[in-house]
């Protein structure tokens, strides 16, 4: 089985990172505005609140820990390797819970937080510090260069080629813990039923595309994610 898994910030809620939406209005974009913190624009007219936003997420980052559902999906890569399979694992997440977890090959298509990026010579360096306004590029020794390696809203998503080529590979989609709102991701599954792959959605309520998807688990993902993985290693 070739298995192509979209994952987003769902399935790092019960490591007490936030989500950006729920039903109930309580996400990020609820209590801070995504229009003054998460755009080139935003960075451009004031540095500092964007590095203050990101390095208090980076540093709630440093201290969770992967759930039950990065641990299904680790062991669910390596089930699937062992049988000549594969399991493409695309994330929204910026974190990095699902290599934590285990999973060897994890595709970041909104970037990674313990990643910088210089805006001068394109480095992409490590970064486990808050960033601040003052850092500098250990590439090109610019000052103040140094942003988040973080997707923002108008910026094109990364690694989208290999993301179409494992959608074409693969025999089954799911998508677990993603509201569906956001895209070029939210499209995955159209793109999925398109080419006739069975698509599966699990997530803690319908997603924005629910209708969509030919079988739906509803859930909290340590545990959902868990038993989805389980039923399939077992009908390998
Ligand atoms: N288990 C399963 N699903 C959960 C859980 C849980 N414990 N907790 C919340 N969810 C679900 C919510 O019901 C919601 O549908 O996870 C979904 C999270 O949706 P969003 O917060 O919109 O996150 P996501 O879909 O990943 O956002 C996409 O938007 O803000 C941008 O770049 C950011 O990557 C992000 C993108």
């Amino acid at each position: 089985m070739r298995l192509f898994a979209l994952t987003g910030a769902g399935v790092s809620a019960e490591s007490g990172l936030g989500t950006f939406r729920d039903k109930k209005g309580e996400g990020i974009w609820a209590r801070f505005d995504p229009m003054k913190l998460a755009t080139p624009e935003a960075f451009a007219r004031d540095p500092e609140a964007v590095q203050a936003f990101y390095d208090a997420r980076r540093r709630n980052l440093l201290g969770a820990e992967p759930n039950g559902a990065h641990f299904a999906l680790a062991g669910l890569e390596r089930a699937l390797d062992a049988r000549g399979g594969e399991l493409t694992l695309v994330t929204q997440n910026i974190d990095d819970l699902h290599e934590r977890a285990g999973s060897r090959r994890v595709i970041h298509m909104h970037g990674e937080l313990l990643k910088a990026r210089c805006v001068r010579c394109a480095a992409v360096l490590p970064q486990r510090e808050d960033l601040g306004g003052s850092s500098r590029c250990p590439a090109c020794e610019t000052v103040g260069a140094l942003r988040p390696h973080v997707v923002w809203f108008g910026e094109v998503p990364l690694h989208m080629e290999e993301i179409s080529a494992a959608l074409v590979r693969a025999d089954r989609f799911a998508a677990i813990g993603t509201s569906g709102s956001v895209y070029p991701a939210a499209g995955f599954v159209a793109e999925a039923r398109a080419l006739g792959l069975g698509t599966c959605e699990i997530n803690l309520e319908p997603s924005d595309n629910a209708r969509l998807f030919d079988e739906r688990r509803y859930g909290k993902a340590s545990e959902a994610v868990a038993a989805w993985a389980r039923e399939i290693v077992e009908a390998l």
